[in-house]
């Protein structure tokens, strides 16, 4: 397919340099917005790694995504300021106003849902990233505007 010929490319440049796993992680999810699974047993292969071990460092790292991200991603801080004032119920109320687990996406394809640790903003939380923006102080009403504003 397409995107093993793209794994392959990447593997045929970068496969012999040292700590090679994490650049050719990025690069294959730069290039192709995820890391497909068939890319797993190329990518272990090519580095002498078992896939148990590539599949390992994927899931680590929640950077790496096993499919496409929604055409909106949602962060939510779970770090400690942020469930002081409220992060797990806004977690929960997203997970409902997206119809979306957390560490999935939608099923229509519209949203991924992240939960993540600290954004910098623990004077204001809770805080939020949409599509790489930083939103502080977020009620669950606030929540639903911001996400309203999208869908207009
Ligand atoms: Fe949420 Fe720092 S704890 S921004």
């Amino acid at each position: 397919s397409t995107s093993l010929a793209a794994v392959r490319a990447v593997l045929a440049r970068r496969a012999d340099e040292p700590g090679a796993l994490l650049p050719i992680l990025h690069e294959v999810q730069d290039q192709l917005g995820c890391i497909p699974a068939d890319a797993v047993p190329e990518i272990a292969g090519a580095l002498n790694l078992s896939r148990a071990e590539v599949h390992g460092v994927i899931t680590y790292y929640h950077h790496f995504r096993g499919e496409p991200a929604g055409r909106h991603v949602i962060q939510v801080c779970r770090a400690e300021a942020c469930q002081a004032l409220g992060a797990e119920a806004l977690l929960t109320h997203a997970e409902r106003r997206l119809v979306c687990r957390s560490h999935a996406s939608s099923s229509d394809g519209r949203y991924t849902l992240e939960p993540v640790f600290c954004l910098g903003l623990c004077a204001s939380s809770p805080a939020i990233v949409i599509d790489e923006r930083l939103h502080a102080r977020i009620s669950p009403a606030a929540f639903d505007r911001l996400i309203g504003a999208l869908e207009n």
